[in-house]
């Protein structure tokens, strides 16, 4: 006798009993099959109303049990399913006797919904359970206050740059973009500082190693060599070939020089560079830009002058000078009490690279000047060492 009917191996044995009540062996003694449930000639297939109180006991104890959605449906299947334990006892009672369906039929039946009841119940139970640690796990507490997020800001220097180009567009100027690595030729020969110049050596230069993929092309045919370029001056004769005057250009960009740093110099710095080629301009006119341009950046009036000074490739040469804008011109720490601050270098543009940029000298002319963004960026803030604005050191930046 079958004390639960649960698993498959009993199942089956359920199964295997219905199928012997067909065989023709057992169909040659019909009277046995209407012997009592619990008959001991019965085996393991004849089950009793009290057999199937257990069963379903023995059903929903284990339905209770299903921990997963996955292992309900296993029990499922075993209990309820085509050929689980309660539909092969219903098809096993179509071979008792009329006592024993009339019985047993309605008590199975009757099973049989429980069960499926019990199935339902727990899958809801479970779905919900799956759901909820669901919700607790991934929820997300839309009103939980978060610590505001930090938004960056534009670097002071380049804060600066935009300015300056912004007041030399206002001033009718176009703004050009250079290459940072560059070659000799356009970097020093063409703007009037050959080979063996010792003015070369104004500019401490980073050289750098041709890529060998260049090692047959024309570029390393022509011995000119690569380098980070000293300066923005390596734009002029560019611009001068590439465009017909009157010009006025202003480059601002990356300069590197191969020296050691300290509180105003650095490797890696920003220089503004602009020139301007027509038939009239003349220092007066560099005077009156640089003018304007450092009354707008600093906000106040301001002294400029020029010194008599040297570059290759400006004749005459000036340093630009402007009145201290921490002490008016009184003379303080910064102005090292001189009442001036050095602003930049400038001068006309020589002759020989108006001839290199394939003009008339003779006809045309014009003011070339350049600067160092940082250091008018350090007058404008107020900052000591020119290596904070490479240092991306947070305590620096957010104080703008
Ligand atoms: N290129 C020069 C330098 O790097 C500055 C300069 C530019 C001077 C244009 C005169 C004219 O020092």
């Amino acid at each position: 006798m079958e004390n639960s009917i649960p698993d498959k191996k009993r199942s089956s044995k359920i199964k295997n009993g219905a199928d012997s009540a067909q065989s023709p062996a057992t169909q040659a003694h019909p009277g046995k099959r209407s012997a009592p449930v619990n008959g001991p000639n019965n085996g393991g297939a004849a089950i009793g109303v009290a057999d199937v109180d257990k069963l379903v006991a023995d059903a929903l104890a284990r339905i209770a049990a299903a921990g997963t959605p996955e292992q309900l449906e296993k029990t499922r299947l075993n209990l309820i399913g085509r050929k689980g334990v309660l539909p092969l006892a219903l098809r096993a009672i179509k071979d008792r006797s009329a006592e024993d369906k009339r019985r047993l039929g309605p008590a199975l039946n009757q099973a049989r919904t429980t069960v499926e009841a019990a199935v339902r119940q727990r899958a809801l139970s479970l779905s919900k359970s799956v759901f909820e640690s669901l919700v607790d796990d991934e929820a997300i507490d839309v009103t939980e206050p978060l610590p505001r997020t930090a938004l960056g800001h534009i670097h002071p220097t380049e804060h600066v740059r935009r300015e300056v180009e912004d007041i030399f567009r206002s001033m009718g100027f176009e703004v050009v973009r250079g290459q940072e690595i560059d070659d000799e030729e356009n970097n020093f020969d063409l703007l009037n500082i050959p080979a063996s110049h010792p003015a070369r050596d104004l500019w401490d230069t980073f050289w750098l190693k041709k890529p060998e993929a260049f090692k047959e092309s024309s570029v390393a045919a022509t011995k000119n060599r690569l380098l980070l370029r000293t300066h923005t001056s390596n734009m002029q004769v560019r611009v001068m070939r590439d465009r017909t005057p009157p010009l006025r250009i202003v480059n601002i960009g990356r300069v590197y020089r191969y020296e050691s740093t300290d509180k105003t110099h650095e490797t890696t710095f920003n220089q503004i560079e602009g020139f301007i080629v027509d038939e009239s301009t003349t220092l007066g006119d560099l005077r009156g830009t640089l003018h304007t341009l450092f009354e707008t950046i600093f906000g106040q009036k301001l002294v400029t002058r020029l010194r008599p000074s040297y570059f290759p490739f400006t004749e005459p040469s000036v340093e630009l000078d402007m009145s201290c804008t921490f002490c008016k011109g009184k003379g303080c720490a910064v102005c090292k009490n001189t009442g001036w601050l050095e602003i930049g270098g400038a001068g006309m543009i020589h002759p020989n690279v108006l001839k290199n940029g394939g003009l008339n000298p003779n006809k045309f002319q014009g003011f070339a000047f350049g600067m160092g963004l940082e250091r008018i960026t350090m007058f404008k803030y107020g900052i000591d060492d020119i290596r904070w604005l490479l240092s991306a050191d947070l305590r620096f930046l957010e104080q703008f």
